[in-house]
């Protein structure tokens, strides 16, 4: 019977039928249709990345899963992240268990097989928290997903480069207005394995994070990211938009070919490890010179042997009045002649 197949539904299977279903649920919520009309969205982009909407109830999973009082389901959402269960007090018979995304947009993040594995949800209107994810699975875990990639990698292959952002709504947008090479971190830092899993997929990555303080420090941390796992075919740029924008907000804002320039002008590697290296530091003075070799030295130690890191090398060196010698030594980069 139908309890009894449910009961041996794995878990992706259960990720890939809550998926369906808020998917049809959008169809009968024109609040939130309207909300991603507002937007600026299509039915055609939130069909390609199977947008959904959470109900605003308690217990709507169970039109498609059955009772939750039924433990052997409940285990299974539970274990998926789809439902939460409250503590439980003196006059309760049992747990309390109830749908974690109510609501809400619903974004499915697929595994690159294309599996559903999570979810992300946002708020219509005001209010906290914007963004609702799924939390760690043993399907799930944000430091080793990228959002949109499955969507995303026909076009990686064919633009031969990705663009790596921070958000679900830059990933759509971005794809609707010609952008369909994509994915986002997902608020996290950009970590070692969403790193390779990039250079999979292609050479070249233009990090295009927020303008805002919050963009900064990811672009910062992509970049100590990408260092070890840099060679000299990879061509690493960093993309830094106004203050107030984030890709989504500014290729609305000035359109398609605009963003494509932003794009071709984004900074290489080598201009932002400079960047951060002597930032904050007066380079006119012995001191601001000595801090910005004291920044520099974890950095350059951290990337392979590779014709780069010498030309950065060289670079910082003959920028802070020094000679590449003295800065690799400082290093440790050279072993010192014998006496
Ligand atoms: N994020 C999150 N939880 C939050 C806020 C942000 O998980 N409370 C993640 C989401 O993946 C979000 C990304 O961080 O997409 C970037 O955050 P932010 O720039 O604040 O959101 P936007 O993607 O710009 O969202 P929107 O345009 O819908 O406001
Ligand atoms: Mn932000
Ligand atoms: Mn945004
Ligand atoms: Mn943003
Ligand atoms: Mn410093």
């Amino acid at each position: 019977d139908v309890a009894r197949l449910q009961q041996t539904m794995a878990l992706s299977e259960v990720m890939s039928s809550a998926a369906d279903w808020y998917r049809q649920q959008l169809k009968q919520a024109p609040r939130a249709v309207e909300y991603l009309k507002g937007r600026g969205l299509t039915g055609e982009i939130a069909k390609r990345y199977s947008l959904g909407y959470a109900p605003d109830g308690w217990q709507g999973l169970e039109a498609v899963f059955g009772t939750y009082a039924n433990d052997e389901i409940a285990k299974t959402l539970l274990e998926g992240g789809l439902l939460i269960q409250s503590e439980q007090t003196d006059n309760q018979q049992t747990a309390r268990r109830y749908d974690r995304f109510r609501d809400r947009i619903m974004f499915p993040i697929r595994n690159p097989k294309g599996q559903v594995i999570g979810f992300g949800g946002r708020i219509l209107d005001q209010g906290e928290p914007k963004y609702l994810n799924s939390p760690e699975t043993p399907l799930f875990s944000k430091g080793n997903t990228l959002y949109g990639l499955f969507e995303a990698r026909q076009a990686i292959r064919a633009q031969e480069y990705v663009l790596v952002c921070e958000g679900y709504m830059d990933v759509v947008a971005l794809a609707q207005l010609g952008f369909p090479n994509a994915v986002a971190t997902l608020g996290t830092a950009c970590t070692a394995n969403h790193v390779r899993m990039l250079l999979r997929q292609t050479d070249r990555i233009v990090f295009s994070f927020d303008g805002d303080a919050a963009g900064q420090r990811a672009a910062q941390r992509a970049l100590e990211a990408c260092l070890p796992l840099m060679s000299d075919d990879k061509e690493i740029r960093f993309l830094f938009l106004p203050t107030e924008h984030d890709p989504d907000s500014y290729v609305r804002a000035y359109g398609a070919p605009a963003f494509e320039k932003v794009i071709k002008e984004a900074m290489s590697l080598s201009s932002f490890f400079f960047k951060i290296v002597s930032q904050e530091h007066e380079l006119t003075t012995p001191e601001g010179r000595a801090h910005t070799h004291h920044a520099a030295k974890p950095l350059l130690l951290s990337m392979p042997p590779i014709a780069l890191r010498t030309q950065i090398l060289r670079e910082v060196a003959i920028r802070t009045n020094s000679t590449p010698a003295e800065l690799e030594s400082f290093c440790g980069l050279t072993v010192a002649p014998a006496p």
